[in-house]
């Protein structure tokens, strides 16, 4: 019989080569594309040969269920298969194949769930082409009104709505969801750590082999939130216009990235100029207009909201205007859940994140949910070299077991060591 492991192992393999780019190393996988249309595929053949009903939500979330949810709501676990631009091969699809592998290993034990039991697949994690993170638990939750999420548009002015038509989707089912949320009684997303807190030994050395640091359980989540920052300018030639007589967007950007560095810096937070768009965007022409998203994040709310304004006053000084496009407030996951999983999980440490997440965006809404983190050795994320070992990732597949087991049945998993 194939064991979890072995199980997990080879939908790693099936997925490594879907969407990776030959030159970078890195994923390119954005929502409603060809390549998240056979990550999709890939998904539902899963399910469907473990004989998970497969049912999409009115976002497309894909969720595998094992029993019916419409009789009692289920345990699910999960996560997403997109990437940002150029990201590794964990963030997200670890959570997926565990969850899945996280079946095979109950169906090895002969244990069956008293509550159904579901996988989730959602969509649109990153925002990395529409621009909003977490878009598929945004829309189903209302986080996301259904109107604003069909009229966003990608890099080439391609609106949601176009894309699900394209995908052979209508774009009028699109919207909230609370028939699909209340399916869900508890949600735990699986995720490779996106930083170096496991890694590191309580004497401050790496130490990449303890299994008690190999899974943590995560507590809470950092407010965080994106902003648009428009900067005027007035395009005219690099050659012939006087410096004297210029009005460059791009003097206003670097006003910004610097002011973003200097604020967070001083405020205790992070914040990042990752994404900028040039108009007209010609080597021998002054800028026009730079649209800049700028993200920030940090442990207190206040300080990324001072920060935000700081460095939107000082682009302002430049005649631009910021919007913002997405905030999320400090989530602290299910305390009771939370607990549960601690009990389950004694050796795993407690850790918060500076990352964003569905789940966090469903414990906003009303879903208890948590999130187990898998050791990354370099702490590395967003990036062709965000890795886990293998020995953490089969690790992360029994810690999932385990919690899966204990929520939908109410019995101790079995011994680590008979996992397989
Ligand atoms: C998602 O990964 C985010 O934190 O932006
Ligand atoms: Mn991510
Ligand atoms: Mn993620």
């Amino acid at each position: 019989m194939t064991t979890s492991f072995e199980s997990f192992d080879r939908m790693w393999a099936d997925l490594e080569p879907i969407g990776r780019d030959p030159g970078t190393g890195g994923y390119r996988r954005f929502a409603w594309t060809r390549t998240d249309h056979d990550l999709r595929e890939w998904f539902a053949g899963e399910c469907a040969a473990r004989g998970l009903d497969v049912v999409e939500d009115r976002a497309g979330n894909q969720w595998g269920w094992w029993g019916d949810p419409d009789t009692t709501p289920g345990v699910v676990v999960g996560s997403h298969l997109d990437s940002v631009p150029d990201g590794g091969a964990f963030d997200g699809p670890l959570g997926v194949v565990s969850a899945l592998a996280t079946v095979d290993a109950l169906r090895a034990r002969g244990i069956e769930p008293d509550v159904p039991l579901g996988v989730v697949n959602f969509v649109d994690e990153e925002g990395a082409r529409f621009g909003i993170a977490c878009a598929g638990s945004r829309i189903i939750t209302g986080a996301l009104d259904a109107d604003r999420a069909r009229g966003l548009t990608d890099a080439d002015g391609v609106s949601m709505a176009e894309a699900w038509r394209s995908a052979g989707r209508d774009p009028a089912t699109l919207g909230r969801d609370d028939e699909a949320l209340r399916r869900v009684a508890a949600f735990v997303e699986l995720h490779v750590e996106q930083g170096k807190a496991l890694a590191v030994a309580t004497d401050g050395g790496d130490d990449l082999t303890d299994p008690a640091r190999a899974v943590a359980i995560g507590t809470d989540i950092w407010p965080h939130g994106r902003w648009r920052i428009d900067l005027p300018g007035e395009a005219n030639h690099a050659g012939t216009t006087r410096m004297a007589d210029r009005r460059d967007a791009m003097l206003g950007l670097a006003t910004v990235v610097q002011a973003a560095r200097s604020y967070a810096v001083a405020l205790g937070c992070v914040a990042t100029v990752g994404k900028v768009h040039v108009v007209p965007g010609g080597v021998n022409a002054i800028p026009s207009h730079v649209r800049a998203w700028l993200d920030a994040r940090g442990e207190r709310e206040e300080a990324v909201r001072a920060a935000v304004d700081a460095v939107s006053e000082e682009a302002a000084r430049f005649g631009a205007t910021t919007a913002e496009e997405s905030w999320t407030p400090t989530t602290t996951f299910d305390t009771g859940l939370v607990e549960r999983l601690h009990g389950i999980l004694p050796d795993a440490p407690l850790l918060g994140t500076g990352a964003g997440h569905d789940a966090g965006v469903l414990a906003t809404h009303g879903v208890p949910s948590a999130m187990l983190f898998v050791r990354n050795p370099t702490g590395v994320s967003h990036s062709p070299s965000e890795s886990a070992g293998v020995a953490d990732c089969h690790h992360g597949v029994m810690a999932l077991t385990a919690v899966v087991t204990a929520l939908s049945t109410g019995k101790a998993a079995e011994p680590a060591g008979e996992h397989r």
